[in-house]
């Protein structure tokens, strides 16, 4: 260490040096644009497809040590909050930066649950859907039209307006997501019951029949909410850099939000824990996990469910719902497909394979089980992440808007295509490789 924390680069090709700030272990890309080969030269860029080791912000909502396997929200333990919050705190605490007082929490809560109604004209674009359509392309769909019915929402710099579309959103997605389920099994759509909680309520709008109120029970109205809390943010993934990137346009973050929603229906994403209950029915009995388990080190397959990007380690969230697990299959009976994923998690953190390559359970090996338990069909997973998600996305949208460094989302390119060069006219051209049909 020579005190400087600075980063020394010296160009072969000009035998310049330069010396490059260090700030928050970073680096900042603009200053490579210094270097040059000549003055009227562009300037350096750096080459990183899929932002592999690109900080794209600054944020102060989410951490994650992928290591040591450690999430926290606005620096709370993901374990405590999983313990001791409710999903509305937990989203306060994510678009506000600390938790809530008692009035404050009662504040919230009644603001969220008095902004549950949906248009009445919203239902028509989900009756217009085919009747086998995926409940998250209407999702998608309907949180867009939204931003039809509140055209106040285009006013992003003004923080009243903004406060109001929170509200809606996170008010109204369990409501969207509720009437998409049920026009998908062609049952009657039913109101939000705002006496019932965030996730009771949630329940009632998918689950209730003739009754005059829905009964919630109170272990899975606590697992669902717990859930949310677990999947409420998780720093700059594929989907919160999609609300990023578009509400970087300054649109209205209703269609933020479709574009988020978007990014989260993707398999790589929001789709993994149905791909683990795909992969428990093949394997179908402990017996064939052996030989499952011997297939994917062949490289014939994945175990689904293990490996994260990020974490190297037990993923936090997996260890709560783990636990979770045997809670609500007391209410629920057990999902005999949970001996089978128990088995295979046990086998595989004890084989070399997995150890080496610092594979362990994320967040998806087990809460496709409890869903399926509780009732959801898998095309209802990714909607039930993204009413979730919804929280962590208007946190991350506003404090995008709030940083003066923010601009217009729009990355650099290599171009590596043709160089200059003349229109031919068509009946002069030739067939190449490249455009043939
Ligand atoms: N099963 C078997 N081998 C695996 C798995 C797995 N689930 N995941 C990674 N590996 C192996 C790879 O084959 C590779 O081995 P190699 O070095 O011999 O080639 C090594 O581990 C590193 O894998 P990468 O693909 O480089 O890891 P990456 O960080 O790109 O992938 C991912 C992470 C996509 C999550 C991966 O682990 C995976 O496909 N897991 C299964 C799908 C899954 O559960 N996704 C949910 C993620 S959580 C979420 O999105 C909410």
């Amino acid at each position: 260490m020579n005190g400087r924390n600075t980063l020394t680069i010296i160009d072969n090709r000009t035998g310049k040096q330069y010396e490059i700030p260090i700030e928050n272990h970073t680096i900042r890309a603009m200053d490579l644009r210094q270097i040059k080969v000549r003055d009227d030269d562009f300037g350096m860029m750096t080459y990183d497809p899929a932002f592999m080791n690109t900080a794209s912000c600054k944020s102060g909502i989410s951490f994650i040590d992928g290591d040591k396997g450690i999430l926290r929200y606005r620096g709370y333990p993901i374990e405590q909050l999983a313990e001791k919050s409710t999903y509305l705190e937990t989203a306060y605490l994510l678009i506000h930066g600390e938790l809530p007082t008692k009035q404050q929490y009662d504040a919230w809560t009644n603001k969220i649950m008095t902004h549950t109604l949906i248009h009445e004209n919203i239902k028509k674009f989900i009756d217009g859907f085919h009747y086998d359509a995926h409940p998250m392309g209407m999702v998608i769909s309907a949180v867009a039209a939204l931003s039809t019915f509140y055209t106040d929402a285009k006013n992003i710099m003004d923080p009243e307006s903004r406060k109001l579309q929170i509200y809606r959103l996170v008010g109204k997605m369990p409501t969207l997501a509720a009437f998409a389920f049920r026009h998908s099994v062609g049952r009657p759509y039913v109101y939000p019951d705002n006496e019932l909680s965030y996730a009771g309520n949630f329940l009632s709008m998918l689950f209730k029949m003739t009754e005059l109120k829905y009964k919630v029970n109170s272990v899975l109205e606590r697992a669902l909410d717990l859930l949310f809390i677990l999947h409420a943010d998780h720093e700059q993934n594929c989907s919160t850099n999609a609300m990023r990137s578009v509400g970087s346009s300054h649109v209205d973050p209703y269609s933020a939000t479709a574009a988020a929603a978007a990014a989260l229906y993707g398999p790589l994403h929001g789709g993994a824990n149905e791909a683990v209950l795909l992969m428990l029915d093949e394997i179908a009995s402990k017996n064939n996990i052996p030989a499952f388990v011997k297939g994917v080190k062949e490289g014939r397959g994945r175990l689904m469910g293990f490996g994260h990007r990020v974490y190297k380690n037990y993923d936090p969230r997996a260890k709560v719902i783990k636990k979770l697990a045997e809670e609500v299959f007391e209410v629920t009976g057990r999902n005999p497909k949970l001996d089978i994923a128990l088995e295979l998690e046990r086998i595989a953190l004890e084989d070399e394979y997995f150890i080496k390559r610092k594979l362990y359970p994320n967040v998806d090996f087990y809460s496709g089980l409890i869903y399926q338990a509780m009732g959801f069909p898998v095309d209802m997973f990714p909607v039930l992440f993204a009413i979730a998600r919804t929280s962590g996305w208007v946190a991350q949208w506003e404090e995008m808007l709030l940083d003066p460094e923010q601009k217009i989302a729009r990355p650099r390119q290599v171009y590596l295509g043709s160089d200059s060069r003349d229109y031919v006219m068509m009946g002069k051209r030739s067939e190449s490789k490249k455009n043939k049909p």
